[in-house]
């Protein structure tokens, strides 16, 4: 079978990896792709949201499974137009990815579904979003309504920063008609957690959990990004929090999309904060997480693409998941600027040098070859993955390759999972005191 993977992401990258093991897949092409899916397969200079170029090209090229990475095509309906003509796609509809693409639909399905969610207003004058940010504590939480590339969601530590960037989202439009309507919404601390979850209408299963970190700067300090690295399993997820994801949360949610008569299917990717032992759900995503993807799949035992078939056909019974007992680790380097103004056109070493170590992988995200020599070409540049068989050797194993790789500006975290260890080591600490 001929693939076509829509982005040129790591997560694309990590996607073209996984799939191109499998037995069935004769070919793959991404589309835009990078340096990293060229390995792979063949890239092809289409856009994600050009529907009509990557409609034509499946047809044209007998296409017999297309996976879309990013969320704006399908928040545009790149799989309605797929589907009206035929052709076999991986994600949800429209109507299904307003989950993600409306953060107040989102809300509001989860309220009258009963899903645990932070309490929010929806306000489209902004006097009125900034007398009722007042009224909570501060930090408060201001996110766009709808898409802006991870970065919609401001923290505002107080009431002049919440001021600004209310008047930044509703007033003069930084997201465009995307902000034009926003959520104030309570700040909650904890743990997050990212769940990886296949969806057929009310049919559903686990396909992993992952930890991103949001934050530019260690410590989760600075802007939030698109991710600047991740860890699986999420090590808030215990068997307690497992309960709760099925009861409270998948099995309300997909009983509210019925009723709303939406069908969902594909990836659903619920990012959760885990306070005082209570998973509540801060927002949806409609497809494979960036970088939760590259921490995810490598650690999926066997092959992806039945997995993917099968929830298209709504096969769930069938699905048998297995992942490797041991624990992923990325880090993401990033260009000089990211989230920001970004300078790319540098030149990438070190690549060579971490291809041979063992258990690493190296998922190219802004990247494009150019005779022979690979350079950045986005605000993310490289997800450095690694495997190990604790969060620390894991870790340890995933830094020693970012100190491999080299371009001029970039920059990474150096605290990734570092909190995880942290809490690793004071669990079995506390397993292995005596009992009073
Ligand atoms: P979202 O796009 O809604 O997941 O928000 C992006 C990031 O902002 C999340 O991954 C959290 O780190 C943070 N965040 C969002 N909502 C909240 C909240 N209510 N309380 C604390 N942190 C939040
Ligand atoms: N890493 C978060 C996302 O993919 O939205």
């Amino acid at each position: 079978m001929k693939l076509l993977i829509v982005g040129g992401g790591g997560r694309e990258h990590a996607l073209a990896w996984k799939l191109r093991q499998s037995s069935q897949v004769e070919a793959i092409f991404c589309a835009p792709g990078n340096a990293g899916t060229a390995e792979l397969g063949e890239n092809i200079p289409l856009l994600p949201n050009d529907s009509r170029g990557l409609v034509r090209f499946a047809k044209e090229n007998q296409i017999g499974l297309t996976v879309v990475g990013p969320d704006d095509p399908l928040a545009a309906g790149l799989v309605d137009e797929f589907q009206k003509k035929s052709l076999r796609i991986f994600g949800p509809a429209k109507a299904a990815a307003r989950l993600e693409g409306s953060k107040v639909f989102a809300k509001q399905l989860m309220r009258c579904a009963g899903v645990p969610t932070p309490m929010a207003g929806v306000f489209d004058d902004s006097r009125k979003a900034c007398r009722f940010a007042g009224k909570l504590h501060y930090p408060v939480v201001i996110k766009a309504d709808g898409l802006a590339a991870g970065k919609g969601v401001v923290i505002a530590p107080d009431a002049a920063s919440a001021v600004e960037a209310i008047s930044d989202m509703i007033d003069r439009r930084r997201f465009g008609e995307a902000g034009a309507r926003v959520l104030i919404e309570e700040f909650l601390e904890g743990w997050e957690c990212s769940l990886h979850v296949l969806v057929a209408g009310e049919k559903y299963q686990l396909l992993g959990t992952a930890c991103d970190h949001k934050r530019l700067q260690d410590g989760n300090r600075g802007p939030n990004t698109g991710g600047m690295g991740a860890y699986s399993p999420a090590l808030a997820c215990d068997a307690d929090l497992e309960k709760q994801f099925h009861e409270k949360i998948m099995r309300p949610l997909l009983h509210g999309l019925r009723e709303e008569e939406i069908h969902f299917s594909g990836l659903l990717f619920p990012g959760l904060m885990i306070s005082n032992g209570i998973a509540r759900v801060l927002e949806f995503n409609c497809r494979f997480g960036d970088p939760e993807t590259q921490v995810i799949l490598p650690r999926l035992k066997g092959d992806l693409l039945p997995l993917l078939e099968a929830t298209i056909d709504g096969r769930m019974d069938e699905l048998k998941i297995e992942l490797d007992e041991r624990l992923a680790v990325t880090v993401v380097m990033a260009s000089a600027g990211y989230p920001g103004q970004i300078e790319v056109g540098k030149k990438i070493s070190g690549l060579d040098a971490c291809a041979q170590m063992k258990n690493v992988h190296i998922f190219h995200a802004g990247t494009r070859r150019e005779n022979g020599d690979v350079f950045s070409s986005g605000g993310r540049v490289l997800a450095v993955t690694a495997l190990g068989n604790t969060i620390a050797t894991a870790r340890d194993l995933a830094y020693e390759a970012v100190g491999k790789i080299d371009f001029e500006g970039c920059h990474y975290r150096r605290d990734i999972a570092l909190a995880a260890v942290a809490a690793n080591v004071e669990a079995t600490d506390a397993a292995s005191r005596p009992q009073r």
